[in-house]
């Protein structure tokens, strides 16, 4: 994954421009602008967030307005407009989650990897955020871990740690 900067000039790779027009094929001439959040989502999984800067060049791509792209990106939470680590812990923060330790296991989080909400580890390979219901309400405390989005269930701080450690070790 390459490393950008928040006003960084970004320049995409070409494997990702022939993704870029693999996508746009399965979309009606004149009907590109479909092809926005999958294109996004291939600009994340390369660059690790969304720039200002990428996400210029995508509206330039789709020959739609900044704006759009903004608007999208914005919208969907799966979108980072920041930096994140290599490894972004999601943890559901939601009423029947947090009913049975979420909150207590964010602050375990943040203690364990020594960061707050939203930032990244020196090493660059974890942050960590609250996110809404994760739709595994009966089996809380859960957390997502991305980019590949695996799921965990019932956990607690003993779990969690051996999670990063596992991490860690990839
Ligand atoms: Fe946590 Fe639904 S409330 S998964």
């Amino acid at each position: 994954m390459l490393k950008v900067e928040e006003t960084q000039p970004v320049e995409f790779s070409s494997a990702l421009t022939v993704k870029f027009e693999e996508i746009t094929s399965r979309y009606p001439e004149g009907k590109q602008k479909s092809a926005l959040l999958p294109v996004l989502h291939e600009v994340q999984a390369e660059l690790g967030w969304l720039s200002p800067a990428a996400m210029d060049k995508v509206a330039a791509y789709l020959k739609i307005e900044p704006i759009e792209v903004y608007e999208v990106a914005s919208f969907y939470s799966m979108y980072f407009l920041k930096p994140q680590g290599k490894f972004v812990l999601e943890v559901c923060r939601t009423g029947p989650c947090c009913l049975v330790g979420a909150e207590k296991l964010m602050d375990h989080i943040e203690n364990s990897l020594g960061v707050k909400e939203g930032e990244v580890t020196p090493d660059g390979l974890f942050s960590w955020r609250g996110v809404e219901c994760l739709a595994a309400c009966g089996f809380g405390p859960v957390l997502q871990i991305g980019p590949e989005y695996t799921f965990y269930e019932n956990l607690d701080a003993e779990k969690v740690d051996t999670l990063i450690a596992e991490l860690r070790k990839k």
